[in-house]
């Protein structure tokens, strides 16, 4: 097949990562026969450097155009200042809302041989393979009214609003059942029934999704017990989905299950096939420019990108078999604790050598 995949390279070590992705998914194209073309914009620190502001209108035309779009990291201490109007982050959440992706993926697995790494004990990690989906443009975070104001005593007062429409839940939970059917079939819905109105209208959503898909078992869990569940029980999910705020607090919480930042991958998605898909991790400034970034966070999203906007699951699947291969064969990066680390290409290239159709 033939995709355009727009590349946003970003800030500090975002350009080292996303090369190394791009050169996975070249040798992918080549073994599987495909042909992929990339353009290469401007989002963050870098844009507003060169444009001013953090998503230059260019970038988001391009982005629309495309069949997917693969972003490293943005931001970093050049463009800190409290002080300043734009910032790269403001790049992140105008792409988001300007591609209408409402749902974040966040893929969590434990791999056997770095289990070590992980705050856990290793039985506890053992057989740790879910999916978190969040919900990106509704609830707490975005809903009305919202704001500061007087009390009649003459106190401050401010309020946040969660509020969600049958619309928005549908349309994340029936996501969350498509993932379940080509996974363990299992969706964990979680929610805080017990005192917000809008968790019940979820859960009722919830359970009218679940009869579409009678494959599927659907269970609603408490927030509060779920995230005590992801330290003592983790293996036991299979694909989570929860509101804007539990999942953002749930995805931090799952992120330190894996043991490295570097490792893990997203992707965020819309109605269509168009996704973005990024590393969890950040322009980490200390380590940028060296060549010791840690890659498979934004090889694994690559791997998300064939699977999720190009309906590629072999390639998907052979992306990520070669990380497992290359990681368990004791090839590492500094950030996983390697005596004798490889560098940001070294860990590029065996992921490449290990590629198998
Ligand atoms: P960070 O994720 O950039 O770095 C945290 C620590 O993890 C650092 O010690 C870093 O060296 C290490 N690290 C991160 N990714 C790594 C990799 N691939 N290989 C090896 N080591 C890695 O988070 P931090 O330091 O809080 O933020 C740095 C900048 O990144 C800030 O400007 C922040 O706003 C931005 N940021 C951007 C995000 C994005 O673009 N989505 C997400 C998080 C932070
Ligand atoms: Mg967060």
């Amino acid at each position: 097949m033939n995709a355009n995949i727009v590349l946003l390279p970003g800030d500090g070590i975002g350009p080292e990562v996303v090369n190394e992705a791009r050169l996975v998914l070249d040798a992918v194209a080549k073994l599987f026969g495909h042909s992929f073309s990339y353009s290469t914009h401007l989002l963050g620190g870098c844009a507003i450097d060169a444009t001013g502001t953090a998503m230059p209108d260019a970038t988001l035309k391009a982005c629309q155009a495309a069949d997917a779009v693969l972003l490293g990291a943005v931001g970093g201490p050049k463009w800190d200042d409290p002080q300043a109007k734009v910032r790269p982050e403001q790049g992140l959440l105008a792409i988001r809302k300007g591609l209408g992706l409402y749902a974040n993926l966040r893929p969590v697995k434990a791999i056997p041989s770095l289990a070590k790494l992980s705050p856990l004990k290793p039985e506890r990690v053992a057989g740790v393979d879910f999916i978190v989906i969040r919900e990106l443009t509704g609830g707490l975070y975005f809903g009305q009214p919202k704001g500061r104001s007087t009390t009649p005593e003459g106190g401050e007062q401010a309020v946040d609003t969660l509020v969600y429409t049958d619309v928005e839940i549908r349309r994340i939970v029936r996501l969350a059942f498509e993932l379940a059917r080509n996974r363990r079939k299992l969706v964990t819905s979680i929610d805080k029934a017990n005192v917000l109105e809008s968790s019940r209208l979820w859960r009722k959503i919830a359970m009218e999704v679940g009869k579409e898909f009678p494959d599927v078992k659907l269970e609603h869990q408490l927030v509060d017990s779920a995230a005590m569940r992801l330290v003592t029980h983790a293996a036991q999910f299979d694909v989570i989905v929860t509101e804007n705020m539990f999942g953002d607090i749930l995805t931090d919480e799952a992120a330190v299950l894996a043991g490295s930042l570097g490792l893990l991958p997203s992707a965020s998605l819309g109605a269509g096939k168009l996704g973005l898909y990024e590393p969890i991790h950040g322009s980490a400034p200390d380590i940028a420019g060296k060549g010791i970034a840690n890659p498979t966070g934004t090889i694994l999203s690559a791997a998300m990108l064939l699977r999720h906007s190009l309906g590629l699951e072999a390639e998907a699947r052979a992306i990520e078999a070669a990380v497992s291969a290359a990681i368990d064969e004791g090839i590492h990066t500094g950030d996983l604790g390697a005596a004798k680390p490889v560098n940001t290409t070294q860990m590029g290239d065996a992921v490449r050598a290990r590629l198998k159709r």
